[in-house]
């Protein structure tokens, strides 16, 4: 494959992009590269100049059952034809009846009560909200690097960005951010065991200086760190956190919105570990298939701890939206989606490890089932990121038909839609090992401008 050779002409999205420049805020879009999508199927995606793309991102995680799912897409078009919308704030509706049924019934443990909302950010929100009025506690702790979203609760919340704070605070008052264990830059010598107890003392630090644990309402984790780089934390860890939280009445909860519905292959990204019932979780995403609807699945009696209109939107639990939920979960069981996430994440892991072993740029694989963050260095020894590599890497992809974006700059984020075949993931596969190639023989130019975020 000849490194520089552009397989696509690009002509209208470049006309399109100008023009969309003139009126389309740049606080919305982290540029990549030029692509405006036509139409898309499954992990294919078709740009309005007929090019062809394999998707490795799935609209960050949000279209884990494949692009217009013939399911979906009729569920959506029977229902937009019966009911588009009334809201639940006053009445009630049948897809929303059975999605908050089929939801509450998808988390394990004590009986759960289900809230709708239009977007992930809303619904990490709403843990803010459902925690303090359960405990009637003020603080919350959550993570850095972790991103929770962009509205003012769920912006505080995160810690991934300067640009999601800068020029916006105050930001809400009350959350603590604690460090997420890091497994690849470990101390010399340190096993998981001994990451696993440093960052619990570096959790613990803050009870035991400035945030009263019994003023401490929750704590929110992503199980595994989406834009944090596909990092998922020490069992160990995880179980200590957990078990902080019961001792000390601060609930727990996970947010689901990136690594939930299946991607993991696990239905939820919390049973990658070991008998975790979490009091919230927030779901979003994939969960209608890319339309705007989110979730928080709760234990009844902290979801009873708030009364209307205390969490409620007018467009909230939309029955077009909840039709597409049902029938995404349907597909996921179907095409056994889940299984499928565990058996490609390994076929995809081992062409990656081996890889490793010939590129000294790739410093470490993460894929836990179809959810992988390769990490790019200068070099093994330092593990100093590499974000030029990575950005000539996706710009080769992208040129070569393979839609996948960075995460921190220097992580590939691989993240398909589920049902991508095993011949898309072999090209994709081939293309990035032509890409790490070409990238090391200097072969590869970036366009002008910043890639990513
Ligand atoms: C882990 C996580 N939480 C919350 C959100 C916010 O979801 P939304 O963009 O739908 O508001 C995201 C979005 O990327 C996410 O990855």
């Amino acid at each position: 494959m000849d490194a520089q050779k552009v397989d696509h002409d690009h002509e209208e999205a470049h006309r399109l992009i100008q023009r969309e420049n003139k009126f389309y805020a740049k606080s919305a879009r982290m540029d990549y590269y030029d692509l405006v999508i036509d139409h898309a199927h499954d992990a294919t995606l078709v740009d309005v100049d007929g090019n062809e793309y394999i998707d490795v991102l799935a609209s960050a995680s949000a279209i884990n059952v494949g692009h217009t799912n013939e399911k979906v897409v009729k569920a959506i078009q029977d229902q937009a034809a019966k009911l588009v919308h009334y809201t639940p704030g006053y009445f009630h509706h049948q897809p929303e009846q059975e999605l908050s049924e089929r939801l509450a019934k998808l988390v394990p443990g004590s009986p759960k009560q289900v809230t709708f909302g239009n977007s992930g950010s809303d619904a990490n929100d709403a843990i803010i909200k459902f925690s303090r009025a359960y405990t009637g506690r003020p603080y919350i702790v959550s993570f850095m690097d972790s991103y929770h979203g962009s509205t003012y609760g769920s912006m505080t919340l995160s810690g991934v960005s300067l640009n999601m704070t800068r020029k916006m605070g105050p930001l809400l008052p009350g959350v603590v951010h604690v460090p997420y264990p890091d497994l690849y830059r470990r101390l010399p010598d340190e096993t998981v065991h001994d990451v696993a107890m440093r960052y619990f003392e570096e959790f613990k630090q803050p009870f035991e200086t400035f945030l009263p644990a019994d003023e401490t309402a929750c704590v929110l984790i992503e199980p595994i760190q989406g834009d944090g780089g596909i990092r998922k934390a020490p069992e160990e860890f995880m179980q200590l956190v957990y078990q902080f939280c019961h001792e000390n009445g601060i609930l727990f909860a996970v947010d689901e919105i990136n690594q939930g519905m299946g991607r993991t292959g696990k239905m939820w990204s919390i049973q990658q570990f070991k008998d975790i019932e979490p009091d919230l979780m927030s779901v979003g995403k994939s969960l209608a298939s890319g339309m705007p609807l989110s979730a928080v699945i709760g234990k009844k009696e902290v979801m009873e701890s708030l009364d209307s209109p205390a969490h409620l939107f007018t467009t909230s639990g939309n029955p077009v939206c909840c039709a597409a939920a049902l029938a995404t979960l349907d597909v996921l069981d179907e095409k056994k989606l889940l299984e499928k996430s565990v058996e490609d994440g390994e076929y995809v892991k081992k062409r990656f490890l081996k890889m490793q072993q010939e590129f000294e740029e790739i410093g470490d694989v993460r894929m836990y089932g179809l959810d992988g963050g390769i990490e790019l260095v200068t070099d093994k020894e330092s593990k100093t990121p590499n974000t030029d590599f990575a950005s000539k890497v996706i710009y080769y992809a992208f040129q070569h038909g393979v839609v996948i974006i960075t995460l921190k700059g220097n992580i590939l984020r691989f993240q398909p839609p589920l049902v991508i075949t095993r011949a898309q993931l072999d090209k994709v596969l081939d293309v990035l090992e032509a890409a790490f190639k070409a990238v090391e023989n200097d072969e590869v130019t970036l366009p002008e401008g910043k890639i990513g975020w």
